[in-house]
């Protein structure tokens, strides 16, 4: 079996509701994973839940549950969250269950006894809320800890930790070496920079089960479970492992009988927010390192949305609420948006009236208008049967092919939007300009009229082609109305004049439906 292209994406915490951020990066992993398969690729994409932890723990007691079915209910709303964002996930893993837990189970006790570990006792601070050890050091100006990290309170216990600091240089070494490991650069030299500025501290990797027993047990210790980002960045493994990933299983000792043996890892992408990269590009190599595993090939850092240049905020109501959205909007202009406004890397801004007037302009007015009319003037002039092959704009179209391609493949989906929309546009500038139902009108024009035809309605097949990783219930609806549905082609094989002459296409229905007409 041959390795297959393999991207995750971080894992939500359970308690909580999925808003735009985690829709965000959850989408554009998905368009990413659909640009490979579009491709011809076989992938992999992975997605799920952090449910270990103190938060977990407190908030099931304070509903009364235990927290395993506090965890099963809110996992139902997780799951269906991937369904209503048509995410094309191959799995969706949940940090409480048994084949996730054997796993960090089976590489405590390999780090275990290879001696990566011992004990220290601590005293000082504590987050509960942060789950996290803090020093003066995480003080702010006026001497308070920050409000992110909740009730801070004063405690001495005695924990596990993992050794790091023999691992600084070897890890500086890597990132030097391996460019491309951490994206954007600009992230890149931030963990540089931090690596090169700061001694790394050891990581404690336990919590007393007295304080916390929402977690998965240590195994050579049963006073301990353990801390909640080493569970949880094992997940990208644990997965892989349960499905019998041979290179996984061969180095943890864990047993491939009975299993289908796909071959996962290394991943080729973390998707992650740029909160979370020191835990992905600092403890999490350093882990599979002492593992023995090879690292992930590439870290990809998305940035923060704001919404109307506010921080997005459950308390203060500063909110984008994506179901609702979908709801109001259908799921391909919620999809539209978050990757056509911010590119892969930094901050973005979500506006209402920004995105009302992308969903008219490019979506309803753009897309849908070209689509509607190639259509309707092919039924109403050739009775939708496709008129000879011929290539007005087959240079231009070529083009845009190539270039949203090579777009797809450097992570530029924002830039692999604007070159399909640019075809858009010369499109119904096409239109406009050799006005057709102009030529409609003279016999003598009809083989004119018949080119004109051909060109807009091939046109709006490879739109169809090139839109499938980005909006593929829009794209499949194209394919249906130009009667083509399941015979795209991969991109690759994507060329000018695969429409045949003589095709009959099928009936054009509205895409995006204008505003003033939805209520
Ligand atoms: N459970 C951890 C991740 C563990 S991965 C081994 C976690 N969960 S989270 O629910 O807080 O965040 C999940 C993802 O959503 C993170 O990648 C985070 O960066 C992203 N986002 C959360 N809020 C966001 C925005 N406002 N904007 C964009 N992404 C944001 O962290």
């Amino acid at each position: 079996m041959a390795k297959k292209f393999y991207a995750t994406t971080a894992i939500d915490y359970v308690n909580g509701h999925p808003h735009l951020g985690h829709a965000y990066e959850k989408v554009m992993t998905d368009v990413l994973v659909r640009s490979r398969r579009a491709e011809g690729k076989d992938t992999y994409y992975l997605t799920g839940l952090d449910e270990h932890g103190q938060k977990v723990q407190q908030a099931a007691r304070d509903a009364g549950m235990d927290p395993q079915a506090y965890c099963d209910d809110l996992a139902t709303a997780w799951t269906d969250f991937t369904r209503r964002l048509q995410l094309s996930n191959d799995d969706f893993i949940r940090t409480s269950e048994k084949r996730h837990k054997e796993v960090v189970q089976a590489i405590l006790d390999k780090l275990n006894r290879e001696g990566h570990f011992y004990t220290a006792e601590y005293k000082g601070y504590y987050s509960a809320r942060q789950e996290t050890f803090l020093t003066d050091r995480d003080r702010n100006e006026s001497g308070e800890f920050d409000e992110i990290y909740g009730d801070v309170v004063e405690l001495s216990e005695t924990n596990y930790y993992f050794r790091l600091g023999c691992h600084q240089q070897w890890l500086i070494d890597y990132i030097e070496a391996n460019p491309d490991f951490i994206y954007p650069d600009y992230r890149r030299n931030e963990v540089l920079g931090f690596l090169r500025n700061n001694e790394l501290e050891d990581l404690c990797i336990t919590r007393p089960a007295s304080r916390l027993n929402w977690g998965i047990p240590l195994p050579f210790d049963p006073d301990y479970v353990t801390y909640v980002w080493f569970d949880a960045l094992t997940n990208y493994i644990s997965a892989p492992a349960s499905h019998g990933d041979p290179l996984i299983c061969d180095t943890l000792g864990l047993s491939r009988e009975g299993l289908p043996g796909l071959e996962l890892w290394p991943a080729d992408h973390h998707v992650i927010g740029k909160d979370i990269i020191k835990f992905h590009s600092v403890y999490w190599p350093i882990m599979l390192k002492a593992m023995g595993l090879p690292l992930p090939k590439q870290i990809i850092a998305h940035g923060w949305w704001q919404k109307e240049g506010r921080k997005i905020s459950k308390t203060t109501g500063n909110i984008v609420d994506p179901v609702a959205v979908i709801e109001e909007w259908g799921l391909d202009a919620f999809r539209f948006y978050c990757i056509r406004e911010l590119d892969l890397g930094p901050d973005g801004n979500w506006t209402d009236s920004g995105f009302e007037s992308r969903y008219s302009g490019e979506l309803a007015n753009g897309l849908g208008n070209l689509v509607n009319r190639s259509l309707s003037m092919l039924k109403r002039y050739r009775q939708s049967v496709v008129p000879p092959v011929q290539g007005d704009l087959e240079e231009e179209a070529t083009a845009v092919i190539d270039q949203t391609r090579a777009h797809y493949e450097n992570l530029k989906f924002q830039s692999a939007v604007q070159s399909i929309w640019s075809l858009v546009t010369r499109v119904n500038q096409y239109i406009d300009q050799t006005a057709p139902f102009k030529l409609a009108k003279d016999p003598e024009q009809s083989g004119r009229l018949g080119e004109i035809l051909y060109n807009t309605v091939e046109s709006v097949r490879i739109i169809a082609v090139l839109l499938q990783p980005l909006l593929p219930d829009t794209a499949g609806k194209i394919a249906d109305q130009l009667a083509i549905g399941g015979k795209l082609p991969i991109l690759g094989e994507l060329r000018w004049g695969q429409l045949p002459e003589g095709h009959v296409t099928g009936s054009p229905s509205p895409l995006f439906p204008r505003r003033d007409l939805m209520n």
